[in-house]
């Protein structure tokens, strides 16, 4: 009458080790399923930009520097080309006001522009009119600038945001600024919209600046290959990889390293999705 209950612990005693194996391994299964997917997916938050909030009536001449540094980083795009990579002069690196002192007096100069200040304003609004030696368009032979004109879409930038960059361009470097501080600005133009998911991939792709660098949509930029027919060069997973790691495949003709490699930090999930659905469908 014992052997069933001697059975039963001894049944017991490996089942109950086996429950906690199991348990255990489930466990660490998990541990691990949530390392990978943390490690996957961009962070589902995104890193909502701390966008400067701009009250004119408290502004200093610091603060509108400040704000230009983060605009310069930021919403304007300007370090996806203005960088160390060559493809546009490296602002960062260069006093811009003696480089508009040179482009001034160069012979090729045809803009409308008398100053630093408005040499810089010139360049941002109306890129194409002065175009820096060895930086035009490919085949344009300089006559036609690679740069978007930053007060129009995508960019968008507002007459005090511009004005801001362009004091910071100058104060960066020790020079004067002579950009006045803005008083009578409306706030609202000032003030950009903490900036909300994209609601389409055709949004998203100017929200991330994809459109300064591919041709896409209605842009026929040339920095980046055509994404046009991308959907039929690669498939959803390799667009994938192309945007969250660029590096780790490189398109022929392009080199490495030019295109932003931190979109996955920047992109909520939605956003990422509706861009690699749409590329995967651009078959021309
Ligand atoms: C898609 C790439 C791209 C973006 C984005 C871009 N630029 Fe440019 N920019 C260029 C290129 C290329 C040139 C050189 C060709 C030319 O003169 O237009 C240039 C030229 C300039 C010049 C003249 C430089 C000189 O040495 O004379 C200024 C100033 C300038 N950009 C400012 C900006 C600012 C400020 C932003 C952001 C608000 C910006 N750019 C965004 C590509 C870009
Ligand atoms: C500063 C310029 C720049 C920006 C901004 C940029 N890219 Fe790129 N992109 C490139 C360059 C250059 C390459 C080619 C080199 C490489 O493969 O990394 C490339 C490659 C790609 C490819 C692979 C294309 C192929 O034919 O193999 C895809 C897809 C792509 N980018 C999508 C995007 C998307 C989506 C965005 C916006 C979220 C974006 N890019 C923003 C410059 C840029």
């Amino acid at each position: 009458m014992s052997a069933p209950e001697n059975m039963s612990a001894e049944n017991s005693a490996p089942s109950s080790g086996k429950i906690l194996a199991l348990s255990l391994g489930f466990s660490l299964l998990m541990v691990l399923v949530f390392t990978l997917v943390a490690n996957l997916l961009p962070q589902i938050e995104g890193e909502a930009s701390v966008e400067e909030e701009v009250e004119l009536g408290a502004l200093t001449m610091d603060s509108f520097i400040a704000l230009g540094e983060t605009l310069f980083n930021g919403k304007g795009t300007c370090t996806l080309c203005h960088n160390a990579m060559g493809r546009a002069p490296d602002i960062l690196a260069q006093n811009m006001v003696g480089a508009a002192e040179e482009r001034l007096a160069d012979s090729r100069y045809k803009g409308k522009a008398t100053d630093a200040e408005s040499y810089l304003h010139e360049s941002m609004v109306n890129p194409g009119i002065y175009v820096v030696a060895g930086f035009g368009k490919k085949g344009s032979n300089d006559t036609v600038s690679p740069m978007p004109a930053v007060h129009k879409a995508p960019i968008q930038l507002s007459e005090v945001e511009i004005g801001a960059i362009i004091a910071f361009m100058q104060a960066k470097d020790g020079n004067d600024v002579t950009v006045p501080l803005p008083t009578d600005a409306p706030v609202a133009e000032a003030e950009p919209e903490a900036p909300a998911a994209a609601t389409s991939a055709e949004e998203a792709l100017g929200k991330f600046g994809c459109t300064a660098c591919h041709s896409v949509l209605e842009s026929e930029a040339t920095l980046g290959p055509s994404l046009k027919i991308v959907g039929r060069k690669l498939t959803a997973e390799e667009i994938r990889q192309s945007i969250i790691d660029p590096n780790a495949v490189i398109a022929d003709g392009f080199s490495g390293g030019m295109m932003p490699a931190n979109f996955a930090d920047q992109m909520m999930v939605k956003e990422l999705e509706m861009i690699i659905h749409f590329l995967a469908e651009q078959k021309g």
